[in-house]
């Protein structure tokens, strides 16, 4: 089957589906036993990341058990600082951290060796291209700049991130340089994953929401923009969905400003508004995944708000964010079922 003929594909291209096509954030993780078994076999999380065979074992597992329609590479949004040499690592029920940014640490990081740190995905998407059925899109994905020079200012997660918000406002320029290494960093990382066998590409902002008008302007306007032109420079039919989580109100002015071909949309969107933005592109989302957690009626009707919501045009249902591991799996087995067996309501 052609990359264009799998069902997120056409979606993004525009058309609409019915029942849309479905797959979940975090969708490879620790609400799966299975995950939880192989993520056992090694502990440290970016070598899991790195590992080519557990890496493409625990991509596949929610595609077996769920036949989602698309399947997103298993990797996390810090493998790009840590290709540049930027220290990253994942600590036990705290999950990433980084060393605070300093001029120091921009000084020593090298982005020559980025390519080279990074083959072992490149290998991880020719493997899973070959072995996922064919109607499977693969999505390959970065984080955006933002959301990574968060954790690198403050360390760790933050609910507000208002660490990195005084850092890039008191120290501008040394916030620049970093963003812009990692704006040219996550451009060619992207358009390798392509070449390697993505259908294509998400950029993670997760914490695009958090900022001014200015600095949204600034600091996720204009890098995702910058990535999306160095990415169809060469690559000028990319499919790439941006989710700047917490922008419900800024989306439209994002997505004539980036070029983005669809958006993410996270579950606190009010449905006018996310219509007036699918009225221009493709969307994706929005279900919380809380209702995820909570199952039963609550599902049902969430589920059922997205699809009545967003189905009368394309969209590619989803989360409004990752999934927890507290989920039970039935419950995404209900989900699934839910939206594969809805009578079309338009
Ligand atoms: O969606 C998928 O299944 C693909 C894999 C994927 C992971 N992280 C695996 C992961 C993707 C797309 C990400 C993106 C990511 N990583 C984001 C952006 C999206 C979002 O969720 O906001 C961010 C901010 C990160 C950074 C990150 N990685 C955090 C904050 C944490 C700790 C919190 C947590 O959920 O544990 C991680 C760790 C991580 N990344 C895990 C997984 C499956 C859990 C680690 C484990 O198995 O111990």
């Amino acid at each position: 089957m052609r990359s264009e003929e799998r069902a997120v594909m056409r979606v993004l291209a525009g058309e609409r589906l019915w029942p849309p096509p479905v797959w979940m954030m975090r969708q490879a993780g620790r609400y799966l036993p299975e995950y939880r078994e192989t993520r056992a076999r090694q502990k440290d999380f970016l070598k899991f990341c790195y590992d080519v065979d557990l890496a493409v074992e625990v991509t596949l597992q929610p595609i077996r058990r769920f036949g989602f329609d698309a399947s997103i590479l298993f990797s996390d949004i810090f493998v790009v600082p840590d290709a540049l040499g930027y220290p990253v690592t994942f600590e036990e029920g705290r999950g990433p951290v980084l060393t605070p940014l300093s001029r120091e640490i921009l000084d020593h990081l090298d982005p020559d060796r980025a390519e080279a740190h990074l083959s072992p995905v490149m290998e991880i998407l020719g493997r899973l291209r070959a072995e996922l059925p064919a109607e499977t899109t693969l999505l390959g994905f970065c984080g955006a700049p933002w959301t990574v020079a968060c954790y690198s200012v403050a360390g760790h997660t933050t609910a507000e991130q208002t660490a990195a918000r005084i850092g890039a406002y008191s120290d501008p320029e040394t916030f620049q340089i970093w963003i812009d290494m990692l704006v040219e960093a996550s451009a060619a990382y992207l358009i390798r994953q392509l070449d390697a066998g993505a259908d294509a590409l998400q950029i993670f902002d997760t914490w695009a929401g958090v900022l001014d008008d200015a600095g949204f302007e600034r600091w996720c306007v204009e890098p995702t923009r910058r990535i999306v032109e160095k990415v169809r420079a060469v690559k000028p039919d990319a499919k790439i969905i941006g989710f700047p989580k917490g922008s419900i109100g800024r989306l439209k002015a994002f997505a004539a400003k980036t070029g983005i071909t669809a958006v993410g949309l996270d579950w606190t969107a009010p449905l006018d508004m996310a219509r007036e933005v699918q009225a221009n592109l493709p969307v994706q989302g929005n279900l919380d995944p809380m209702r995820l957690v909570a199952g039963g009626q609550a599902l049902d009707e969430g589920v059922d708000t997205v699809l009545n919501g967003l189905g009368g045009g394309p969209l590619v249902f989803n989360l409004g964010h990752g999934i927890v591991p507290q989920t039970p799996v039935a419950h995404v087995e209900q989900m699934v079922k839910r939206v594969r067996g809805a009578a079309d309501p338009f």
